[in-house]
C-alpha cells in the first residue's frame, strides 16, 4: 500500500530553474551559449527534471561530472549534448561513444579508447580539452595543450569541439587570480589558433565568471548554482534576478510539553530551563541536515522561527516551539525556504555548519522525496529517488 502522506520533501519549483535560465540567458546575450551544469542530480533538485527545465528555457547544452551521470540523464530522455567534465577512465570509452557524451580529455591513453570505441561503433564523438590555469585539479599544463592537440588530431573519430578551463576563485570579491588565470587561457587559446586549431567552443565561466566577469563569457558559460536560484556567493555581484528552486519542507509531530530540567536528544547538549513546548521535525542528518546544526539551527512553523533543542539525530530533530501559539501535530514546517514573512535561506543553513549552501543543496539524501512544481512536461513519478 502507497504511504498517503510525506513526511519530508523538496518541493522543486522548475518554473523557477526557467525563469533563471531565461535571465542568465539575457544577461549573457545571444551569441554565448548557456550549458547547465546538472552533476550531483541537479545540485540536489533531480538531474532529469532540472535538465529538461533548462532545456526549455534555453540552455543549449547539459554539463555533468561523471560518465556515469550522463549516461542517467539518456536513460531519462535526455537527448542534448552532455559535457562530461571529470575524468574519465579508458574502460568507459565505449559507454562515452554509445551514449553519446561530449569527454573530457587529457591523456593519451583516454584519447586511444576513445577513438577505438568510436572505430567499433562507426561514430565520431565530439572531444573538449581542458587547460588547468591554475585551479589544480583537473586539465593539461597550459605548454602541454598544444602537442597534445597534434597527437588527437592524428586519431579517428575525435572531433575537437572545445577547449576550456576552470575557475578557483571566480566567487570571491577579489577578482585578480581570475583574471590572471582567464590571461593565460586566452593566451593558449592564441597559441592553438596559430598551431592551425579551430575550437568552435571556447569556456571557462562558472556561475561567479558569467555574473561577475563578462569578458570571459566566450562561447559559453557553464552555469550551476545561478540555475537553481542561487548566488554563488555574498561577493559576487547580481546583475540578474534568481529565484530559488528549492524548497524543503515537512509535517511536524509529537508536539508537547516538557518539563524545566529536561534534557533533549543524544548526549544531553540542552536541557530545559523552563516548560517547554516541544516538536519533532522529521529531518536529520539521513536526509543530509548536518548535525552542525544542533543547538545552532532553527526552522519555520506558522511563519516564526523554532529554535533547533539538542543534537540533530540520523531521522529528527527536536525544535522549540514554547513561543510559537497553538501548533499542532501535522503542521507545516519549512526547513529551507519560505513561510509567510519568514525566510530561512540554504545560505543560513550552511553558515550553521560552517559550510556552503552548494553543499545544502546538493546533500540532499535520496530520502528526500523530491515534489516537482511548474512542469511543462511530464515528469517520472519519483525522479531522483
Ligand atoms: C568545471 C565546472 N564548471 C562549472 C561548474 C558550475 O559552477 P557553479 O555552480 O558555481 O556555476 C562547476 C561546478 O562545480 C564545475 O566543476
Amino acid at each position: 500500500m502507497r504511504v498517503s502522506l510525506e513526511l519530508l520533501w523538496a518541493e522543486v519549483d522548475l518554473s523557477a530553474i526557467r525563469h533563471n535560465v531565461r535571465a542568465l540567458k539575457a544577461w549573457v546575450g545571444p551569441r554565448v551559449e548557456v550549458a547547465a551544469v546538472v552533476k550531483a542530480n541537479g545540485y540536489g533538485h533531480g538531474a532529469v527534471p532540472a535538465s529538461q527545465a533548462a532545456l526549455e528555457a534555453g540552455a543549449s547544452r547539459l554539463a555533468v561530472g561523471w560518465v556515469a551521470e550522463g549516461s542517467a540523464l539518456r536513460q531519462g530522455g535526455i537527448t542534448a549534448p552532455i559535457l562530461v567534465m571529470g575524468y574519465s577512465l579508458p574502460e568507459d570509452a565505449p559507454a562515452i561513444v554509445y551514449y553519446d557524451l561530449t569527454p573530457t580529455v587529457c591523456s593519451r591513453d583516454m584519447a586511444l579508447a576513445l577513438s577505438d570505441a568510436c572505430q567499433v561503433q562507426g561514430k565520431e564523438i565530439p572531444i573538449h580539452v581542458k587547460v588547468d590555469t591554475g585551479m589544480g585539479r583537473f586539465g593539461l599544463l597550459p605548454e602541454e595543450v598544444v602537442g597534445f592537440l597534434k597527437e588527437v588530431a592524428r586519431l579517428p573519430g575525435l572531433r575537437l569541439e572545445g577547449l576550456w578551463t576552470h575557475f578557483a576563485t571566480a566567487d570571491e570579491g577579489d577578482k585578480s587570480y581570475a583574471r590572471r588565470q582567464f590571461a593565460l587561457y586566452q593566451e593558449v587559446l592564441r597559441e592553438v589558433e596559430a598551431a592551425g586549431f579551430a575550437i568552435p567552443l571556447r569556456h571557462a565561466a562558472n556561475s561567479g565568471a558569467a555574473l561577475d566577469l563578462p569578458e570571459t563569457h566566450l562561447d559559453m558559460v557553464r552555469c550551476g548554482i545561478a540555475i537553481y536560484g542561487l548566488y554563488p556567493s555574498a561577493e559576487v555581484s547580481r546583475p540578474v534576478s534568481l529565484r530559488p528552486a528549492l524548497t524543503l519542507k515537512g509535517r511536524v509531530g509529537h508536539v508537547r510539553t516538557l518539563p524545566a530540567g529536561f534534557s533533549i536528544s543524544y548526549g544531553r547538549t540542552f536541557t530545559t530551563s523552563r516548560p517547554t513546548r516541544v516538536a519533532l521535525v522529521p529531518i536529520g542528518y539521513g536526509d543530509g541536515y548536518h548535525r552542525l546544526h544542533s543547538n545552532r539551527g532553527a526552522v519555520l512553523i506558522r511563519g516564526r522561527r523554532a529554535p533547533i533543542l539538542g543534537r540533530v539525530c540520523m531521522d529528527q530533530c527536536v525544535v522549540d516551539v514554547t513561543d510559537i501559539p497553538g501548533v499542532r501535530d501535522g503542521d507545516e514546517v519549512v526547513i529551507i525556504g519560505r513561510q509567510g514573512d519568514e525566510v530561512i535561506t540554504a545560505e543560513e543553513v550552511a553558515a550553521w555548519a560552517d559550510t556552503i549552501h552548494y553543499e545544502v543543496v546538493t546533500g540532499l539524501t535520496s530520502r528526500v522525496l523530491r515534489v516537482y512544481r511548474g512542469a511543462e512536461s511530464t515528469l517520472p513519478a519519483r525522479p531522483g529517488a
